[in-house]
């Protein structure tokens, strides 16, 4: 299929918005990325991000110097002269579990209201449950003008934080489910640039493609978590069994990392929302309620490992190292390090947190902590030292350094990134997750002198 030029509109400048906006600007399209929050596109008129994503500053910089790529704060004018519109808002969590469509609604009424008088396609990109682009096509049929020519498309995003450009300009598949071969025709011309390849299903199927996907790797991590409980309890080291299982190329070595457990905006949210989609429609989708329990469960035991290497933590001074969900993203949603630095004020610790990007927003959320400079001065005169979240800078930091300022020399290792037998040759207490044969049963590694 040959690239055909679009004049597009994106509706919604979050981390999906903004990527698909400026990588669809980049390979060639004309495209005006909408909000309807006027503080955010100020900011982003000025040059600036509303959040921080490696590389998209550059990307976005660089597409609207060639004119391909505009924002605007008024929906109307933008969606009526586009050829092809993105919903791309939030579906955040209800407390029930299933995912908020208010604004899905809202911002399918008000395209409905602003269609030109030529064909458009709607296509949603915000993950939703499986049945929401029936249903917009529904509103919008009840809120457009009589004789509207549109059709509505799905188009999941699989760009992960941290590394969103690399992943929407070189994406490993494009999905997208259409239910008209004219919306299929657009789609195609759309996505020509891309080499990958490009599945196109029917609605219905391309919904339910996105929260299978997420389900299935917050699954595969939850796999692991457990996989780490065994070693704990056999002896063994959950990075070696990980190793040796993700060779298989049928299993892959991805998502096989043990550890505090997946948070971030997606998996979390994702998982509940399938489920609850599944109960919906007559099926109790039990494997992925496990998942979901056995996530939660994973986070709780590293508290407690830090609350038993404390023994009291009344007055105990913590190191954590890494704020974020994961490394190279400042989002903090569903991140561990919040619960666990709220569990430790709750317990009277004094809490010094570390991060290289996220403690502007952290210090809104969690005023109580002390934010170190770097991740030395944290350490300065700590009983224990946490890494949270496996930024680089932390993989690499000095430890000998770390070790010679700290009280108590114990590390608890969330994501297993440390040599246990380097840090215990250090003068560290080593605590990871699953880490039995090179710790002792209890997933401990004590130094010369401090065995039990
Ligand atoms: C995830 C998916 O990877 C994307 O494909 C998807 O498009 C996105 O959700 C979304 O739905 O928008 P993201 O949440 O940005 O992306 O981050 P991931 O890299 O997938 O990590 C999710 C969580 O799993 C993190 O908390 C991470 O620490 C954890 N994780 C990941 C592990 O605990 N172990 C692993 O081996 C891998």
């Amino acid at each position: 299929m040959a690239f055909v030029e679009r004049r597009i509109a994106v509706v919604g400048t979050g981390y999906v918005g903004l990527v698909t906006g400026a990588v669809l600007a980049k390979v060639g399209h004309r495209v005006t990325c909408v909000d309807n929050d006027p503080a955010k596109v100020r900011i982003l008129e000025a040059g600036k991000l509303p959040i921080y994503e490696p590389g998209l500053e550059a990307l976005v910089e660089d597409v609207r110097t060639t004119g391909r790529l505009a924002f605007s704060g008024e929906i109307a004018p933008v969606v009526g002269a586009a050829e092809v519109v993105f919903i791309c808002v939030g579906t955040p969590p209800l407390p029930s579990g299933k995912a908020d469509l208010s604004y899905i609604e809202q911002v399918a009424r008000d395209i409905a209201r602003s269609l030109g008088t030529h064909y458009t396609v709607v296509v949603e990109k915000s993950t939703v449950p499986v049945h929401t682009g029936m249903r917009v096509k529904r509103t919008i049929e009840r809120h457009a003008p009589a004789g509207a020519r549109f059709d509505v498309a799905s188009n999941p995003e699989f760009l992960a934080e941290g590394t969103a450009v690399r992943d929407a300009l070189a994406p490993n598949r494009i999905v997208v489910g259409v239910d008209s071969e004219r919306a299929r025709v657009v789609m195609e011309g759309l996505y020509a640039p891309f080499a990958c390849p490009l599945i196109v299903t029917g609605i219905e199927s391309a919904e339910i493609i996105k929260h299978a996907s997420n389900s299935f790797l917050a699954l595969k991590i939850s796999y692991i978590n457990a996989v780490a409980r065994i070693c704990e309890l056999a002896g063994a080291d959950v990075v070696q069994v990980a190793r040796g299982m993700g060779l298989d190329e049928r299993i892959g070595p991805h998502f096989l990392r043990a550890g505090i457990g997946y948070g971030g905006s997606c998996f979390p949210k994702d998982v509940d929302a399938f489920g609850e989609i599944a109960s919906e429609l007559g099926y109790e989708f039990t494997l992925i309620r496990e998942a979901q329990r056995i996530n939660a469960e994973q986070r709780t035991r590293f508290i407690r490992k830090i609350e038993d290497a404390l023994w009291v933590v009344k007055d105990k001074r913590v190191a954590l190292w890494g704020l974020s969900f994961k490394p190279d993203t400042d989002d903090l949603r569903e991140a561990p390090a919040m619960d666990i630095a709220r569990w430790l004020l709750d317990h009277g610790a004094v809490v010094r947190a570390h991060d290289p990007v996220a403690m502007d927003k952290a210090r809104v959320l969690l005023p109580k902590v002390d934010y170190g400079a770097d991740p030395y001065a944290v350490c300065e005169g700590a009983d224990a030292l946490v890494l949270v979240t496996e930024w680089k800078t932390y993989i690499e930091a000095d430890l000998g350094r770390v070790r010679a300022a700290m009280r108590h020399p114990i590390l608890l290792d969330g994501r297993n990134v440390f040599d246990p037998a380097h840090v215990v040759a250090l003068g560290f207490e080593y605590h990871g997750v699953g880490r039995g044969a090179v710790a002792g049963h209890d997933g401990v590694v004590r130094g010369p002198g401090r065995g039990r």
